[in-house]
Protein backbone atom coordinates (compact mmCIF):
# COMPACT_ATOMS: atom_id res chain seq x y z
CA UNK A 1 0.00 0.00 0.00
CA UNK A 2 1.15 3.50 -0.77
CA UNK A 3 1.99 5.31 2.47
CA UNK A 4 2.85 8.63 0.57
CA UNK A 5 1.21 9.92 -2.21
CA UNK A 6 2.23 12.93 -4.05
CA UNK A 7 0.83 14.50 -7.53
CA UNK A 8 1.79 17.48 -9.48
CA UNK A 9 3.51 18.71 -6.98
CA UNK A 10 5.26 22.61 -7.63
CA UNK A 11 6.77 24.81 -4.85
CA UNK A 12 7.79 28.52 -5.99
CA UNK A 13 9.82 31.16 -4.00
CA UNK A 14 9.61 34.55 -4.61
CA UNK A 15 13.51 35.84 -4.93
CA UNK A 16 13.11 39.58 -5.20
CA UNK A 17 11.27 40.85 -8.60
CA UNK A 18 11.54 36.64 -10.13
CA UNK A 19 10.29 33.27 -8.76
CA UNK A 20 12.69 30.31 -8.33
CA UNK A 21 10.55 27.28 -9.14
CA UNK A 22 12.12 24.82 -6.19
CA UNK A 23 9.93 21.95 -7.57
CA UNK A 24 8.06 21.78 -10.89
CA UNK A 25 5.08 19.22 -11.00
CA UNK A 26 6.45 16.59 -9.29
CA UNK A 27 4.55 12.88 -8.88
CA UNK A 28 5.51 10.30 -6.81
CA UNK A 29 4.06 7.34 -3.95
CA UNK A 30 6.22 5.57 -2.00
CA UNK A 31 4.93 2.30 -0.07
CA UNK A 32 4.64 1.81 3.15
CA UNK A 33 8.10 0.49 4.55
CA UNK A 34 10.04 0.90 1.60
CA UNK A 35 13.73 2.35 1.69
CA UNK A 36 13.79 5.25 -1.24
CA UNK A 37 16.75 7.63 -1.53
CA UNK A 38 16.69 11.10 -3.24
CA UNK A 39 19.66 12.41 -5.02
CA UNK A 40 20.28 15.48 -7.61
CA UNK A 41 22.70 18.30 -7.57
CA UNK A 42 22.89 20.99 -5.26
CA UNK A 43 19.47 23.90 -5.52
CA UNK A 44 17.83 21.04 -7.58
CA UNK A 45 15.02 20.86 -5.11
CA UNK A 46 15.58 17.79 -2.92
CA UNK A 47 14.85 19.60 0.73
CA UNK A 48 11.93 21.24 -0.39
CA UNK A 49 10.24 18.21 -1.71
CA UNK A 50 11.05 16.12 1.19
CA UNK A 51 9.75 19.40 3.59
CA UNK A 52 6.49 18.80 1.84
CA UNK A 53 6.17 15.36 2.43
CA UNK A 54 6.64 15.71 6.10
CA UNK A 55 3.56 18.66 6.43
CA UNK A 56 6.61 21.55 7.01
CA UNK A 57 5.62 24.46 4.42
CA UNK A 58 2.79 24.20 2.11
CA UNK A 59 3.06 23.66 -1.92
CA UNK A 60 2.37 26.42 -4.40
CA UNK A 61 0.27 23.95 -6.19
CA UNK A 62 -0.44 20.07 -6.20
CA UNK A 63 -0.91 17.51 -2.98
CA UNK A 64 0.72 14.93 -0.34
CA UNK A 65 -1.61 12.65 0.52
CA UNK A 66 -0.41 10.39 3.67
CA UNK A 67 -2.18 7.20 4.02
CA UNK A 68 -4.73 8.57 1.89
CA UNK A 69 -5.35 11.92 3.27
CA UNK A 70 -4.05 15.51 1.70
CA UNK A 71 -2.02 16.94 4.12
CA UNK A 72 -2.73 20.27 2.91
CA UNK A 73 -5.96 20.67 3.68
CA UNK A 74 -5.55 20.42 7.69
CA UNK A 75 -4.95 23.48 9.99
CA UNK A 76 -1.36 24.71 10.81
CA UNK A 77 -2.25 23.30 14.56
CA UNK A 78 -3.30 19.72 12.80
CA UNK A 79 -0.40 19.89 10.59
CA UNK A 80 1.68 20.77 13.78
CA UNK A 81 0.29 17.49 15.17
CA UNK A 82 1.04 15.55 12.07
CA UNK A 83 5.03 16.19 12.15
CA UNK A 84 4.85 15.24 15.69
CA UNK A 85 2.99 12.21 15.92
CA UNK A 86 3.81 10.14 12.05
CA UNK A 87 6.71 11.77 10.69
CA UNK A 88 10.50 11.93 11.78
CA UNK A 89 12.32 14.80 10.17
CA UNK A 90 15.92 14.53 10.43
CA UNK A 91 16.96 18.61 8.86
CA UNK A 92 20.08 19.30 6.74
CA UNK A 93 21.14 21.78 8.99
CA UNK A 94 20.14 19.77 12.40
CA UNK A 95 17.77 22.86 13.53
CA UNK A 96 18.05 21.89 17.47
CA UNK A 97 16.34 24.15 19.95
CA UNK A 98 20.62 25.84 21.37
CA UNK A 99 18.77 26.28 24.82
CA UNK A 100 17.94 22.65 25.27
CA UNK A 101 20.44 19.99 25.99
CA UNK A 102 20.83 16.79 23.95
CA UNK A 103 18.23 14.61 26.22
CA UNK A 104 15.95 17.98 25.72
CA UNK A 105 16.38 18.13 22.41
CA UNK A 106 15.95 14.16 21.73
CA UNK A 107 12.78 13.87 23.56
CA UNK A 108 10.99 17.38 23.04
CA UNK A 109 8.35 16.09 20.10
CA UNK A 110 7.39 13.45 22.69
CA UNK A 111 7.37 16.46 24.98
CA UNK A 112 4.78 18.68 23.03
CA UNK A 113 2.82 16.01 22.35
CA UNK A 114 2.37 15.29 26.29
CA UNK A 115 3.58 12.00 25.99
CA UNK A 116 5.94 10.33 28.59
CA UNK A 117 9.33 9.82 27.68
CA UNK A 118 10.16 6.30 27.48
CA UNK A 119 13.29 6.36 29.50
CA UNK A 120 14.45 2.64 28.27
CA UNK A 121 14.09 3.80 24.86
CA UNK A 122 15.86 6.89 25.47
CA UNK A 123 19.05 5.85 27.36
CA UNK A 124 19.21 2.60 24.50
CA UNK A 125 18.88 5.62 21.55
CA UNK A 126 21.64 7.62 23.14
CA UNK A 127 23.67 4.52 23.38
CA UNK A 128 23.33 3.40 19.92
CA UNK A 129 24.07 6.99 18.63
CA UNK A 130 27.13 7.25 20.59
CA UNK A 131 25.77 10.12 22.57
CA UNK A 132 25.77 8.94 26.31
CA UNK A 133 28.31 11.28 27.97
CA UNK A 134 26.82 14.42 26.03
CA UNK A 135 23.43 14.07 27.33
CA UNK A 136 23.57 17.19 29.18
CA UNK A 137 25.38 19.57 26.51
CA UNK A 138 23.59 22.17 24.40
CA UNK A 139 23.89 21.69 20.42
CA UNK A 140 27.06 24.49 20.29
CA UNK A 141 28.96 22.30 22.60
CA UNK A 142 28.36 19.69 20.25
CA UNK A 143 30.59 18.55 17.28
CA UNK A 144 28.80 19.07 13.77
CA UNK A 145 28.43 15.49 13.64
CA UNK A 146 26.98 15.02 17.18
CA UNK A 147 24.21 17.46 16.65
CA UNK A 148 23.55 15.59 13.77
CA UNK A 149 23.17 12.36 15.75
CA UNK A 150 20.93 14.61 18.13
CA UNK A 151 18.62 15.28 15.27
CA UNK A 152 18.46 11.89 14.12
CA UNK A 153 17.39 10.76 17.74
CA UNK A 154 14.81 13.55 17.89
CA UNK A 155 13.38 12.15 14.42
CA UNK A 156 13.55 8.41 15.93
CA UNK A 157 12.70 8.38 19.65
CA UNK A 158 8.11 8.49 18.89
CA UNK A 159 8.78 5.63 16.07
CA UNK A 160 7.78 7.33 13.51
CA UNK A 161 5.68 5.50 10.54
CA UNK A 162 7.23 8.19 7.98
CA UNK A 163 11.17 9.06 8.74
CA UNK A 164 12.42 11.40 6.44
CA UNK A 165 16.33 12.18 6.37
CA UNK A 166 18.40 14.99 4.71
CA UNK A 167 21.34 14.05 4.45
CA UNK A 168 21.83 12.32 7.76
CA UNK A 169 25.13 11.70 7.37
CA UNK A 170 26.03 14.52 5.38
CA UNK A 171 28.81 15.69 8.78
CA UNK A 172 29.95 12.22 9.78
CA UNK A 173 33.02 9.92 8.79
CA UNK A 174 32.68 6.97 6.70
CA UNK A 175 32.44 4.68 10.01
CA UNK A 176 30.12 7.14 11.80
CA UNK A 177 27.89 7.28 8.61
CA UNK A 178 27.79 3.34 8.01
CA UNK A 179 26.48 3.05 11.88
CA UNK A 180 24.40 5.86 11.43
CA UNK A 181 22.56 3.97 8.09
CA UNK A 182 22.58 1.05 10.04
CA UNK A 183 20.26 2.26 12.43
CA UNK A 184 18.01 3.82 10.26
CA UNK A 185 17.83 1.08 8.34
CA UNK A 186 17.41 -1.16 11.56
CA UNK A 187 14.49 1.44 12.12
CA UNK A 188 13.05 0.78 8.63
CA UNK A 189 13.32 -2.76 8.97
CA UNK A 190 11.72 -3.67 12.40
CA UNK A 191 9.22 -1.18 12.54
CA UNK A 192 8.73 -1.37 8.33
CA UNK A 193 9.08 2.37 8.54
CA UNK A 194 9.07 4.22 5.71
CA UNK A 195 12.47 5.65 4.92
CA UNK A 196 13.61 8.56 2.73
CA UNK A 197 16.80 9.65 2.74
CA UNK A 198 18.25 12.82 0.52
CA UNK A 199 22.16 11.38 -0.04
CA UNK A 200 25.30 12.88 -2.29
CA UNK A 201 26.78 9.79 -0.61
CA UNK A 202 26.76 6.40 -3.11
CA UNK A 203 26.82 4.12 -0.49
CA UNK A 204 23.89 5.20 1.51
CA UNK A 205 21.96 5.26 -2.17
CA UNK A 206 23.57 1.31 -2.99
CA UNK A 207 21.74 0.59 0.47
CA UNK A 208 18.34 1.44 -0.89
CA UNK A 209 15.67 -0.19 -2.32
CA UNK A 210 14.92 2.69 -4.83
CA UNK A 211 16.47 5.68 -5.90
CA UNK A 212 15.26 9.21 -7.56
CA UNK A 213 16.96 11.57 -8.93
CA UNK A 214 16.11 15.24 -9.42
CA UNK A 215 16.87 17.34 -11.61
CA UNK A 216 15.83 21.83 -11.68
CA UNK A 217 12.66 20.49 -9.70
CA UNK A 218 11.40 17.60 -11.75
CA UNK A 219 12.26 13.82 -11.55
CA UNK A 220 14.48 12.84 -14.10
CA UNK A 221 14.60 8.98 -12.94
CA UNK A 222 13.76 6.40 -10.40
CA UNK A 223 15.14 3.17 -10.20
CA UNK A 224 14.18 0.17 -8.10
CA UNK A 225 17.06 -2.04 -7.34
CA UNK A 226 17.14 -5.58 -7.28
N1 LIG B 1 12.93 29.61 1.68
C1 LIG B 1 13.37 29.80 0.42
N2 LIG B 1 13.27 31.01 -0.16
C2 LIG B 1 13.68 31.21 -1.44
N3 LIG B 1 14.21 30.25 -2.21
C3 LIG B 1 14.35 29.03 -1.68
C4 LIG B 1 13.94 28.74 -0.35
N4 LIG B 1 14.19 27.41 -0.10
C5 LIG B 1 14.75 26.93 -1.23
N5 LIG B 1 14.83 27.89 -2.19
C6 LIG B 1 15.33 27.71 -3.57
O1 LIG B 1 14.73 26.55 -4.12
C7 LIG B 1 15.67 25.79 -4.86
C8 LIG B 1 15.72 24.37 -4.30
O2 LIG B 1 16.26 24.40 -2.97
P1 LIG B 1 16.44 23.09 -2.08
O3 LIG B 1 16.87 23.55 -0.74
O4 LIG B 1 15.22 22.27 -2.18
O5 LIG B 1 17.64 22.36 -2.85
P2 LIG B 1 18.46 21.04 -2.46
O6 LIG B 1 18.33 20.11 -3.62
O7 LIG B 1 18.05 20.55 -1.14
O8 LIG B 1 19.98 21.57 -2.42
P3 LIG B 1 21.22 21.14 -1.46
O9 LIG B 1 21.75 19.84 -2.03
O10 LIG B 1 22.20 22.25 -1.68
O11 LIG B 1 20.72 21.03 -0.08
C9 LIG B 1 16.99 26.56 -4.79
O12 LIG B 1 17.10 27.32 -5.95
C10 LIG B 1 16.82 27.42 -3.58
O13 LIG B 1 17.53 28.62 -3.72
MG1 LIG C 1 18.96 20.45 0.68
Amino acid sequence: MDIISVEHLSKEYREGEGVVRALDDVSLTIGQGEFLAIIGSSGSGKSTLLHLMGGVDRPSSGTVRVNGEDIYQRSDEQLAVFRRREVGLVYQFYNLIPVLDVVENITLPARLDGQEVNERRLASMLRSLGLERQEHLLPNQLSGGQQQRVAIGRALLNSPSIVLADEPTGNLDSKNSAEIMSLLRASNRDLRQTLVVITHDENVALMADRVVAIEDGRIVSDERRA
